[in-house]
């Protein structure tokens, strides 16, 4: 393995209750934990309304928290471990005054903070501790999982949870404007609501969540970080989301989930060939989720991983946002073949970096990652993880 053993959320949740009384010289009264996602196949299909497959890994944020002890007090102190920084965030200031679209950790969990009154939550005041093992910027949702941690904390101190898709929306919110990013609603989902032991077939229409059973003896999932990291602050990810918008105004529909292939020939002469480009993506990629799903609840493996191969070469194609590494390690991951146990290969998330994902079969990972080392900057294992959620005594 490239990779040392990953602690798993329990092993987390002890060290950062550890780590918090030391800190803050009192113990955690919660615990909680949120896992970021890799997205088996739909990308750039959630905020047109279409379908996606992700499903939540093994690689979560912890945090151990208590409320503060001195009545009044509205300062929350919340220290990262992965940042080796610690930040404090008054709520009053937040509501008067929200920080400016950027970068940064604490966009995100100041923004979740902020918005909590508006999901009608008001916590007390509290002390954090924040752990992680999700890799940052990799395309595997950390921040998505760094915000539904905090909903999650807040949920815990106010002792209501809220419905999975109403945690997920007010921490979208707070990406929107918090951090300058107009992302879809899939990763946020995918952290709040998935299901261990499944992926989840997302449609972003309806809403409507159905779990997809990936047995660990049948069917394994590889990472392969390119080490390139990529920023969805940048205007790549608002431009194409653009381009949708542009194509679907063009074609008379609300969303391109309503439109179909055929239909971009009425408009092949009035749209941009790369907007055209873009609108092709998307509508094939509904189709190729729909397919693919149905592949993956009868085990046929080998038809699901075509798809994804389609998957990737629409998105390196027609909607151009794969990389030169994305697209070696893709090709490597390809060449080892089904006879190598490889069902198929493809760029996960935002896309311009992060990583690739593998379909393959469990007897031949080790063999998979020890190939795809020499290429990629590290290749990991994953396992569908559940949602997230209070962390058991936490
Ligand atoms: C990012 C966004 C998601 C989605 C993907 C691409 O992860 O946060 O909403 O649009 O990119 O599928």
């Amino acid at each position: 393995m490239s990779e040392p053993e990953t602690p798993d959320r329990a092993t987390l949740a002890e060290r950062a209750r550890q780590s918090f009384a030391t800190r803050f010289g009192r113990p955690a009264t919660t615990v909680v934990a949120a896992p970021g996602r890799v997205n088996l196949i739909g990308d750039h299909t959630d905020y047109e309304e279409g379908l996606a497959l992700p499903m939540a890994i093994d690689r979560s944020v912890v945090i151990a928290a208590a409320p503060r002890e001195t009545p009044g007090d509205t300062a929350c102190r919340i220290h990262s471990v992965a940042m080796n920084e610690t930040c404090v965030v008054r709520r009053d200031d937040l509501v008067n005054t929200p920080p400016p679209a950027g970068r940064g950790w604490k966009r995100y969990v100041a923004g979740v903070l902020a918005l909590a009154p508006d999901a009608g939550m008001s916590a007390p005041a509290f002390d954090a501790w924040i752990e992680s093992t999700v890799p940052p910027d990799a395309g595997l949702s950390s921040s998505a999982a760094l915000e539904v941690a905090v909903a999650t904390l807040v949920e815990s101190l106010v002792g209501r949870t809220l419905p999975p898709l109403e945690k997920a929306r007010w921490c979208q919110r707070a990406e929107h404007v918090y951090a300058g990013v107009p992302c879809g609603l899939m990763d946020q989902i995918a952290s709040a609501a998935s299901t261990a032991g499944h992926a989840m077939l997302l449609d972003c229409r309806t809403l409507a969540m159905t779990p997809i059973p990936l047995p660990a003896r049948e069917v394994a999932v590889l990472l392969a970080d390119t080490g390139e990291r990529r920023d969805l602050t940048s205007s790549a990810y608002a431009e194409r989301r653009q381009a949708c918008r542009d194509a679907a105004t063009h074609l008379g529909v609300a969303t391109l989930r309503d439109a179909e292939r055929v239909d971009l020939d009425r408009v092949a002469d009035v749209l941009p060939p790369a907007v055209l480009r873009r609108a092709c993506h998307v509508i094939g990629e509904n189709d190729r989720v729909r397919a693919c799903a149905a592949a993956l609840r009868c085990g046929h493996w080998s038809d699901a991983g075509r798809l994804m191969n389609e998957s990737h070469d629409s998105l390196r194609d027609d909607f151009e946002v794969s990389s030169a590494a994305l697209d070696a390690i893709v090709a490597a991951a390809r060449s080892i073949g089904s006879g190598g146990g490889v069902h198929g290969a493809r760029m996960t998330g935002a896309g311009m970096g992060g990583c690739v994902v593998i379909l393959a079969a469990p007897e031949a990972a080790s063999g998979v990652m020890r190939r795809l080392t020499r290429i990629a900057s590290s290749v990991l294992v994953v396992r569908p993880e559940d949602g997230a959620g209070p962390v058991c005594g936490g």
